[in-house]
């Protein structure tokens, strides 16, 4: 399928998408987050792809849900059509990992969508926030949930109710992201971090994604008796009869794509 508002590209067994409304400021529109679902399905069901990079321009990764098209919208519209559901929500529950490569803006939507990712990789460029309160609103794709639970309630009020953005260092600092990258590597060090994923045994990585994902939603006691079950599972794999003989043989694995 063509795309208008991304532009998607396999590399190696890693699928990349690029946010590409330039004039915009990658502003988050209707269509684009439609598309951005659409390539996130597809590449889901590709079994060649084991990683996904989602990135943006050197200006944006994404300047948050597009303005001009929502600020006529009623209550009502909003509620009915469940304004920021559709399409958002398959970022968060695509179950292959997802690294966010982020350079310059992602503010509102645009950060919501980076925190929905597994790890976000910033450029020293970047500029993290949730500056809806400047415009009367306030987040609405998750960000007052995922930005509390990452750099924790003082920053996140301050973020929130100031609008106020963050810039790389701070980011890494309070944990919102892994890793800072010269703007000019950004998008090859993410590829080639997602290509190190992809490699590995595919149902490893797509459990891990789930087990540490199981620890914002569960107790200490339940995640670790979870943790505990899947990776006594994973003596069930091809896998693992595979990477621990290769280890013991002295040599790489070969993992399937299944
Ligand atoms: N929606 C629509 N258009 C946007 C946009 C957005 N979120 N952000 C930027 N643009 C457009 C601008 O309107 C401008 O278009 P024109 O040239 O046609 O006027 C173009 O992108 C370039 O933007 P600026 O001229 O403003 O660029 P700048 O470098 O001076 O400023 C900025 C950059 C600080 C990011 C500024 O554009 C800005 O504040 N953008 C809005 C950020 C924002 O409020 N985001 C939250 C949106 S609400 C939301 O996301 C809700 C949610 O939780 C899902």
């Amino acid at each position: 399928m063509s795309y208008e508002t991304i532009i998607v590209e396999i590399r190696d067994n890693v699928g990349l998408i690029t946010f590409n409304r330039p004039d915009a400021l990658n502003a988050l529109s209707i269509a684009l987050v439609g598309e951005l679902a659409d390539a996130l399905r597809a590449m889901e069901k590709n079994s060649d792809v084991g990683a996904i990079v989602l990135t943006g321009s050197e200006k944006a990764f994404a300047a948050g849900a597009d303005i001009k098209e929502m600020q006529s919208k009623s209550w009502p519209d909003t509620y009915v059509d469940d304004f920021i559901t559709d399409g958002w929500e398959q970022v968060a529950a695509c179950r292959k990992p997802v690294i966010a490569a982020v350079a310059g803006f992602a503010l509102g939507g645009g950060c919501e969508i980076a925190m929905m990712c597994d790890f976000i990789l910033a450029a020293d460029t970047a500029q993290f926030g949730q500056p809806e309160i400047k415009i009367g609103v306030w987040p609405g794709a998750g960000g007052s949930q995922r930005l509390t639970r990452l750099v924790g309630k003082s920053k996140s009020m301050e973020m929130c109710l100031t609008g106020r953005m963050m810039g790389a260092e701070e980011a890494e600092r309070v944990g919102l992201v892994s890793r800072i990258i010269p703007a000019a590597e950004l998008v090859e060090e993410a590829v080639s971090t997602a290509q190190k994923i992809a490699v590995m045994s595919r149902p490893a990585t797509m459990m891990v994604k789930d087990v540490v994902n199981r620890a914002y939603e569960t107790t200490l006691a339940e995640g670790v008796r979870y943790e505990r079950r899947m990776f006594q599972a994973s003596f069930g794999t091809p896998d693992q009869r595979e990477g621990m003989a290769a280890f013991v043989e002295k040599r790489k694995p070969v993992f399937g794509k299944s």
